[in-house]
């Protein structure tokens, strides 16, 4: 899976929400992002969900940006047979969900995976929805062996982040000593 064109399709998808509502949607992803194993109906289904919280908790005048990198995977000391492990591969593939919006209280990104969560769950609430949506996007990402935090996104707002494995492993290469 091209991870690019994934989130191209869901910025065609949601652009014309986010033009209804002012707020500026982008994508900002290289084109020669190594290829992921997964399925692409899914990782849409996890984009178009984030996407669209994204621009729900995000008021007019504001902006939700999809970026995509290659992280390099945390280097394992090298073993005892002389062999090194070539830390520099490109191992995940990193989207951040980012907006400007009303943001996540941290003592509460622990718990709007739940299925029904909401935060601020009052019957004078502004926003609809279930509280569904990120609880399916967890088992998405779980279901690629992938991982989704929630961080601050600066000065206002949220990011949300998922890191997938690109299904290929950090290649072993012998040191020149061995
Ligand atoms: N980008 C965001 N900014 C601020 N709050 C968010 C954001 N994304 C999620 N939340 C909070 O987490 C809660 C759970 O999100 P989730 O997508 O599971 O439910 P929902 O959007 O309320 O409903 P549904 O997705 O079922 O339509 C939201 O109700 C909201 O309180
Ligand atoms: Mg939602």
């Amino acid at each position: 899976v091209q991870i690019a064109g994934v989130l191209g399709q869901v910025v065609s998808t949601l652009s014309p929400t986010a033009l209804k509502k002012g707020v500026t949607l982008k994508v900002d992803a290289a084109a020669d992002l190594p290829e992921l194993l997964g399925d692409p109906d899914r990782l849409r289904q996890v984009f178009i969900n984030l996407t669209e919280n994204a621009l729900k908790f995000t008021p007019q005048g504001g902006s939700v940006t999809l970026r995509a990198r290659g992280v390099e995977g945390e280097a394992t000391p090298g073993d005892a047979q002389g062999f090194a492990l070539l830390a520099r591969v490109e191992e995940r593939i990193e989207v951040r969900v980012m907006d400007t919006g009303i943001g996540i209280p941290a003592r509460e990104r622990g718990r709007v995976f739940d299925p029904f969560y909401q935060v601020d769950s009052s019957s004078t609430r502004a926003y609809g929805g279930t509280g569904l949506g990120l609880s399916i996007v967890k088992r998405l990402v779980d279901a690629h062996s992938g991982a989704i935090r929630i961080e601050d996104n600066e000065p206002q707002g949220t990011q949300v982040v998922v890191t997938l494995p690109l299904g290929r492993p950090v290649e072993a290469v012998r040191s020149a000593s061995g």
